[in-house]
């Protein structure tokens, strides 16, 4: 039996997409990614109901490919022949990866020193030109949009409206695999992009008539990098999530707004909850997510616990694969790991058996 093969973002969702006949219909097979149903988690939060939406299927291993396709397709229809960002590392890995893929030039700037080793290698596989920058993700921001205004060379971070409606589609997603939209969203919150992009695509679902509901929109921060839940920019953002460690967040007013209009709330949760979180995703639900994508996790046992998270149908997105931060990995959990000689002997006491 043949499987039909997967259409990718800009071909299924076309019509809701700013798509034009102009526009190459580009595709690393982004999209349509699994919505999982908790196996431990969801009695211990006590929801009627809870989903994961894995976004390390994606082609690089996170959800940024979902705007990146739009975002390098429409760069494309507009004659770009080089994209740039900055970024805490999966951005990156996927504007490098859809650059490679079109034959165009990417440009990335990091924060040196505090990206996850795994997306660095996938930017170098790709062969993008990279940037270390002496400062922080939000230093390298503005860098990136200044070098944009003046060059020829298209931003591809998601202050990129093109970026937030290939994000968007991760509601629709959502909204038919469920049947409707659920009760609350839980999402980890940097650069705001993403929170603001899930908004987007619940409000459309629901004028569209694909969904009864809004959901509430729960987003949250690391604690050390928490500006939208402390009400002013982190000069010196630090957490264990290198992909959140973000202290002036682009889609800030956007986010916000998606907080308000939907009941939610955005929070901050501590790196300590947050690596608990990444552990119990691993061993409870054997889900292996990067640190970043557990606080979407963290956050809702914390208001589970103040007694403040309603039941109901919660979907947790998961960002980004574990497999990004290998260090994290090693570093946080206490290997099971035994030596054995090539003997079954050895093997059998290696085993306890
Ligand atoms: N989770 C992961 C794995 C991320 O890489 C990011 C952001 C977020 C969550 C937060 O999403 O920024 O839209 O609020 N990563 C960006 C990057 C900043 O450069 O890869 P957001």
């Amino acid at each position: 039996m043949s499987e039909a093969p997967r259409l990718g973002v800009l071909a299924r969702w076309a019509e809701v997409l700013p798509l034009t006949p102009e526009t190459p219909r580009i595709t690393l097979g982004e999209g349509d990614t699994p919505l999982v149903r908790s196996v431990a988690i969801e009695r211990e939060l006590g929801v009627d109901e809870l989903w994961f939406k894995l976004e390390s299927s994606n082609p690089t291993g996170s959800f940024k490919d979902r705007g990146m396709v739009v975002a390098v397709a429409k760069a494309m229809e507009r004659g770009a022949q080089a994209v740039l960002c900055a970024s805490t590392g999966n951005t990156s890995a996927s504007a490098a990866a859809y650059a490679a893929r079109c034959g165009l030039q990417a440009s990335i700037l990091v924060p040196r020193g505090r990206v996850a080793v795994g997306k660095l290698a996938q930017a170098v596989a790709f062969g993008a030109r990279i940037v270390e920058v002496e400062g922080s993700f939000d230093d390298a921001l503005v860098l990136a949009r200044t070098v944009a205004e003046t060059h020829p060379i298209a931003l591809v971070n998601s202050v990129n409206p093109d970026r937030i409606e290939g994000q968007k589609t991760a509601a629709y997603e959502i909204c038919e695999s469920l049947g409707d939209a659920p009760d609350a969203l839980a999402i980890p919150v940097g650069n705001a992009g993403n929170i603001t992009a899930y908004w987007k695509g619940f409000t459309e679902c629901a004028e569209r008539d694909f969904a009864t509901l809004h959901p509430r929109m729960l987003g949250f921060q690391a604690a050390g990098a928490a500006p939208i839940v402390g009400g002013e920019p982190v000069a010196d953002p630090r957490t264990v999530a290198t992909a959140i460690r973000i202290g002036n967040p682009a889609s800030w007013q956007p986010a916000e707004r998606a907080r308000d209009e939907s009941g939610g709330r955005i929070d901050a949760v501590t790196d300590e909850e947050i690596l608990d979180a990444y552990g119990l995703l691993a061993s409870a639900e054997g889900l292996f997510v990067e640190p970043a994508s557990a606080a979407s996790v963290a956050g809702l046992r914390k208001l589970s616990g103040q007694g403040t998270l309603r039941g109901g149908r919660v979907v947790a997105v998961l960002t980004g694969s574990g497999l990004k931060d290998p260090e994290t990995a090693e570093s946080h959990a206490t290997p099971d790991v035994a030596r054995a000689g090539a003997t079954l002997e050895g093997v059998e006491r290696a085993l306890g058996l």
